[in-house]
């Protein structure tokens, strides 16, 4: 391979990625295995996360995005549901001062809407405190399923549409996005999904069109650093070409 056959491959490689997103699963397994309760499971899996938070941080990822609730889990038993639930409130009022400090911003995606009456203002809280933070955003989806944020911002569309203060014609993938929870949030380069599932089961469906997506059997609450560095090692190993060609036969072809 010539000098600048090699330069090209190397800028073909992925750089770290700037946007990490997770299906955090396997709590239940985890619990299980060890005759727990699964609420212990998602205890456990909430101290995964703090440490997923930090790492994310340490290794250069600008922004994180957890599965934590998707709209399909309120099929759950109803123990269960309020055991998340409870979480979600705990994580946010004790971890909010530490997230802060270490300059994390907190962005919550997902319906707001049939949340618990006390929730919904702890979540616009936290993103009002940590607003101008750079370091880290965490992007917690809480109530979030893709098809139902697709459907929202459609319907958002049509509404303007018929409203007169749009023409169809002007709608493309950048208004798109400006009507869905993402906003303003760059795709996720890499979503990782543990304990050994491979489906994306309602994450991201539209902004991971272009992702690159590493499985690993280690069950959420195990997901550790060297668990977090084996992803972005596999990420680096990937050739991200977003419809075109490779550098190499890019240059073949000209
Ligand atoms: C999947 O495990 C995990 C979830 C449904 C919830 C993820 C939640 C946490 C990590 C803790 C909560 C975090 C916050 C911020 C509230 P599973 O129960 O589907 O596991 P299983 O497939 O082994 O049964």
């Amino acid at each position: 391979m010539s000098e600048s056959d090699m330069r090209r491959a190397r800028d073909a490689a992925p750089a770290a990625p700037r946007h990490v997103a997770i299906i955090m699963d396997g709590n239940g397994r985890w619990a299980a295995q060890r005759s727990l309760p699964r609420a212990e499971g998602h205890r456990r899996g909430v101290e995964a996360l703090r440490r997923a938070v930090r790492n994310a941080s340490d290794l250069g990822v600008e922004y994180l995005t957890v599965y934590s609730f998707s709209s399909e889990n309120w099929t759950r038993p109803k123990d269960e549901v309020g055991a998340l639930m409870m979480l979600l409130k705990r994580f946010i009022r004790n971890d909010l001062a530490e997230l802060h400090a270490n300059g994390v911003r907190v962005r919550v995606i997902g319906a707001r809407e049939g949340l618990p009456s006390d929730i919904a203002p702890l979540l616009a809280e936290a993103e009002e405190i940590t607003r101008n933070n750079t370091k880290l955003t965490l992007v917690v989806a809480f109530n979030y399923g893709g098809r139902q944020e697709i459907i929202a911002a459609a319907r958002a569309l049509a509404q303007d549409v018929a409203a007169g203060k749009l023409r169809a014609e002007e709608i493309d993938a950048a208004l798109f996005e400006s009507r869905l929870t993402t906003r303003g949030i760059p795709d996720p380069d890499l979503v990782i999904r543990t304990s050994g599932e491979r489906r994306i089961s309602n994450f991201l469906p539209w902004q991971s069109a272009y992702a690159e997506f590493v499985f690993t059997d280690v069950l959420w609450p195990d997901f550790d650093r060297a668990a977090f560095e084996n992803a972005l090692a596999e990420f680096a190993t990937r050739e991200r070409r977003f419809g075109g060609v490779n550098a190499i036969n890019q240059k073949t072809a000209s």
